[in-house]
């Protein structure tokens, strides 16, 4: 499967100067607990946010359509469906930043999307999740500020039984 996963602060801020403007452990243990083992894809400018080092235990794909693959040793692409075809993991996680969510959020098929009750000066937002999204859950992360995990599914590419 396909997911977004992301944490979105009020106003839909997700960073600021290429930074994410908050720091929370609980949400960091929650990144990492629901993508190690598996693949993550991510922006240039998020990549060159985690200082240029991918995450471990993960196969980390970065995306740029300039070809220039400017830091080597790591995995480019230049569109995510190329970077799609490469995939061997049994999920892959798009990781941001918010050019690469506004693209791909009618294609994932589920977001994880941790709700920071709190507001943040931000120059960049996650898109409004669309209305073939369903919240099918929330767990609860912490208090002060409040922090909870969404998770919705999308409907979108769903198949019936009698439309094949
Ligand atoms: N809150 C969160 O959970 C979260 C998570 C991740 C990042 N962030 C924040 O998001 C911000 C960065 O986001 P951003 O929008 O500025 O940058 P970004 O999406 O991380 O990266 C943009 C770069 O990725 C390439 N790219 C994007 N979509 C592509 C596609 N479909 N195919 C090929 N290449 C693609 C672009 O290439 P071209 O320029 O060549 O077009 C551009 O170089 C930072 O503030 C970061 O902290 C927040």
């Amino acid at each position: 499967m396909l997911y977004h996963i992301v944490a979105v602060a009020n106003h839909r801020v997700i960073g600021n100067g290429n930074k994410l403007p908050w720091h929370f452990s609980k949400d960091l243990q929650h990144f990492k607990v629901t993508t190690l083992g598996q693949t993550v894809i991510m922006g240039l400018k998020t990549f060159e946010s985690l200082g240029c080092k991918a995450l471990p235990g993960r196969v980390n794909l970065i995306l740029d359509r300039s070809g220039q693959k400017p830091y080597p040793g790591q995995t480019f692409f230049a569109s995510l469906d190329e970077a799609l075809k490469s995939v061997k993991t049994e999920h892959a996680f798009i990781i941001g930043g918010a050019e690469l969510y506004r693209t791909t959020i009618d294609r994932v098929d589920a977001i994880y999307l941790t709700r920071i009750h709190a507001d943040y000066v931000g120059d960049v937002l996650y898109p409004e999740i669309p209305p073939f999204f369903t919240e099918k859950k929330r767990l609860p992360l912490q208090e002060n500020p409040t922090l909870e995990v969404i998770y919705y599914e999308s409907t979108k590419n769903k198949g019936c039984c009698c439309c094949g």
